[in-house]
């Protein structure tokens, strides 16, 4: 079973292919897509320890010239550092402008190589192959690239589309069960924002997806995919509409930063901080309490933290939402729901009431 979606966009599309076992296939597939035979893997120590001989075996049997380059475990990878490390393998390589890009593992490995690829040459193909639940249905598709500077996350970066995202759900068989559940928060967010039936579908079939259902999986992945590439589609350079990707996000953010991104996985800090803006849109009278329960109850199924640290005060997490990037003019602005499967922006909501709401969920 296999399933085949695109990201329209305004000057190209690509798919996004989700099955099970074709990373094995991963030559094959490049074969239709390359200009050249010349290919960069770009992964980490982990993923490389797990699948890394399953795919030089493969691409190199398609006939591929391959070259890989492996990055410590960790978000300490999006750095200058192995950002450089990269474009020194390309170029002593000598890959040109029609040379690929392939990243494999998860959204740390996507974001760093995907910006490599869009900017040396100004701009060479790569494609993406996530191995974590988070990548598979978030970081790797959209086309937003990264890496970080010691003052703040994301902030060298550039938006350039993958050619194509191969999402193999058997990779998920290695995941440790904690991300595993980190990343079913971006699904139970899509649910949330846009899509009632995607949070069905995760209510219904829970012990289902963590127990790596592949079929399951594959249907649940690509119908997150498939809202992601429809807001990508509709707005692909980040205007107004993808913002509502970030329900739970600018509390989450907050979370990370104040926890030195240690200790909290990303999808925990924004469980929490779904939390805490359905608390608060509750409170504005905008969210009813039935479906606040709805929420609370599938993030504490999955096993997903819904309090926030006890050495932190509502108050210092309401100061440091304002340094996430998304604080437009002084102004936060929240992504808040109104029912599962919608929600509205706002930029008019008070301190007190931001700090009383989380105070709510101690
Ligand atoms: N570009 C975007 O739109 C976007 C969106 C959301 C998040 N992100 C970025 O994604 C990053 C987080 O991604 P992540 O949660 O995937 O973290 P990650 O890439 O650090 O992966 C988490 C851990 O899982 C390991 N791993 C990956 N795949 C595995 C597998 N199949 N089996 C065993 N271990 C495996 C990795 O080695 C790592 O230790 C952050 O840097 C974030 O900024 C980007
Ligand atoms: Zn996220």
């Amino acid at each position: 079973m296999e399933k085949t979606l695109h990201v329209e966009l305004k000057e190209n599309r690509y798919p996004i292919i989700v099955g099970s076992g074709n990373i094995t296939r991963i030559g094959e597939c490049l074969k239709s897509l390359s200009k050249s035979t010349r290919v960069l893997i770009v992964t980490d120590t982990s993923v490389k320890h797990h699948y890394g001989p399953l795919i030089l075996r493969s691409l190199e049997n398609a006939g591929f010239d391959v070259d890989l380059i492996e990055v410590p475990v960790g978000e300490s990878s999006k750095s200058l550092e192995q950002f450089a490390r990269i474009q020194d393998s390309l170029v002593a390589n000598q890959l040109d402008r029609s040379s690929m890009v392939v990243a494999i593992g998860g959204g740390v490995v996507g974001d760093l190589a995907g910006f490599a690829a869009a900017v040396y040459m100004r701009g060479i193909d790569y494609i993406q192959i996530p191995t974590t639940l988070q990548a598979q249905v978030d970081a790797s598709v959209g086309g937003k690239t990264a890496i970080n500077h010691e003052k703040g996350k994301n902030l060298i970066g550039a938006f350039h589309q993958p050619k194509l995202v191969l999402i193999d759900v058997d990779t998920l068989n290695t995941l440790p069960k904690r991300d595993l559940r980190a990343g079913l928060i971006e699904v139970i967010k899509m649910g949330v924002i846009r899509d009632e039936h995607l949070f069905e579908m995760v209510e219904e079939n829970l012990e289902a997806i963590l127990d790596l259902d592949a079929e399951t999986l594959i249907d649940m992945i690509a119908r997150a995919c498939a809202n992601k590439a429809d807001i990508v589609a509709k707005d692909e350079k980040e205007s107004r509409l993808r913002m509502v990707l970030n329900y739970g996000h600018t509390f989450g953010h907050a979370l990370e930063a104040l926890t030195d991104y240690d200790g909290l996985r990303h999808g925990e800090a924004v469980s929490i901080g779904m939390n805490c803006a359905a608390q608060l849109a509750v409170n504005l009278g905008m969210f009813s309490k039935t479906d606040f329960e709805r929420q609370r109850n599938l993030l504490i199924q999955a096993q997903l933290p819904l309090t926030f640290p006890s050495n932190l005060t509502p108050k210092t997490i309401c100061e440091t939402m304002y340094y996430d990037k998304k604080a437009l003019d002084g102004n936060l602005r929240l992504i808040l729901p109104t029912r599962i499967g919608e929600v509205v922006i706002r930029d008019d909501v008070t301190d007190t009431q931001i700090i009383e709401a989380i105070s709510q969920c101690n």
